[in-house]
């Protein structure tokens, strides 16, 4: 009888139940007016008197044990039949939802992949620089009010460390490690130190192109412009350069181009002008090669530089320049398309 007690006491261990039928399918087996566990509590009184305590006792004890583990098996059965099926974990996870460049990077790799075809070489800088390449091999004058605090962020300590303000550090930088034919793109983000609104910011990104070479002229910077904007914004592109200023190039312009939303005929976006400013260029100053190691007498450049914000306004209309650093998903989703 004890040996019967042991073996049923494993079993009843041992059990499983895959739904709440199946446990109450056990409890009929073990537990009802049939079941194993009533047949031997039938059998109690042919136990020898003095085995009676004992058995008794194993008796209780397995029944107690049976009705708690059905109670817990139905118990579990019916929480898995609630929750419905399990998860098929061999499923693709379909469809994922991918990430959207930011806009600034899609019209940056535009950009930088035009100039490309032209052959045009990436080169980037750090954007914690010194004041020489920024400014000085600039031929930025050592009184140039672009030094001023009000468009230079300085390091605290170190006055001649910067943040670079315009990307043209990353040309000084070619110049000086590299002789003639030049022809790079350099990208990248810029700081001034101006009150952030709508339509400015501490930081934003530019886009500048040098090319240095026996021969270079204005009409090559010309060309090259007009065949750029026309691939940014339509073959129908019309382009417009202005007499200008910058410490590093000589002459100087500053170029248009003819409003792509009304085509030139004027409307509120180019305030009725039908012209919208995109960048700035010039023949590289010969005393900026000079200051960088280039021979003035045997080689001429142009150099040009863009804002890259400034493009992405012209080309998605985005209103507000804050909208590029607040990653709003919302903002962010819209240039899904545009990847
Ligand atoms: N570095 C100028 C700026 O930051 C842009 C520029 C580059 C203009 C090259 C002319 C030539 O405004």
């Amino acid at each position: 009888m004890i040996e019967k007690i042991e073996k049923l006491k494993q079993e009843i261990a041992a059990l499983q139940a895959g739904s709440p039928e199946e446990a109450e399918a056990l409890r009929i087996k073990y537990l009802s007016k049939k079941g194993e566990i009533t047949a031997l509590m039938n059998d109690f009184r042919n136990v020898p008197a003095e085995q009676k305590k004992e058995v008794g006792m194993r008796i209780n004890e397995l029944k107690t044990i049976a009705q708690e583990k059905i109670a817990q098996l139905k118990a579990e059965a019916s929480v898995q039949a609630a929750a419905g099926p399990a998860v098929d974990l061999t499923r693709t996870p379909y469809p994922i939802p991918l990430g959207t460049r930011h806009p600034l990077t899609i019209v940056k790799n535009e950009i930088v992949d035009i100039f490309s075809r032209l052959g045009f070489t990436l080169a980037e800088g750090p954007e914690v620089e010194d004041d020489w390449h920024v400014y000085s091999s600039m031929n930025f004058a050592d009184d140039h009010p672009a030094r001023d605090m009000q468009d230079t962020f300085f390091v605290e300590s170190r006055p001649d460390i910067i943040l670079r303000s315009h990307t043209s550090s990353v040309q000084a930088r070619v110049m000086e490690s590299q002789q003639p034919p030049i022809r790079v793109i350099c990208p990248g983000r810029v700081y001034r130190n101006e009150a952030i609104s709508a339509r400015a910011h501490c930081f934003f990104h530019q886009v500048e192109g040098l090319y240095i070479d026996r021969g270079v002229s204005f009409t090559d910077l010309k060309q090259v412009l007009l065949l750029f904007a026309q691939e940014m914004f339509g073959p129908e592109t019309k382009i417009r350069l202005r007499p200008s200023y910058f410490p590093f190039t000589e002459p100087s312009a500053e170029m248009d181009i003819s409003c792509h939303l009304c085509g030139g005929k004027g409307c509120s976006f180019c305030k009725h002008t039908g012209w919208v400013e995109i960048l700035g260029c010039g023949m590289v100053d010969p005393a900026v090669l000079e200051a960088n190691g280039i021979d003035s007498t045997q080689y001429t450049g142009y150099a040009f530089g863009m804002g890259i914000e400034r493009i992405t306004n012209l080309k998605f209309q985005v209103k507000d320049l804050r909208m590029f650093s607040e990653n709003d998903i919302r903002f962010l989703d819209e240039f899904t398309s545009a990847n």
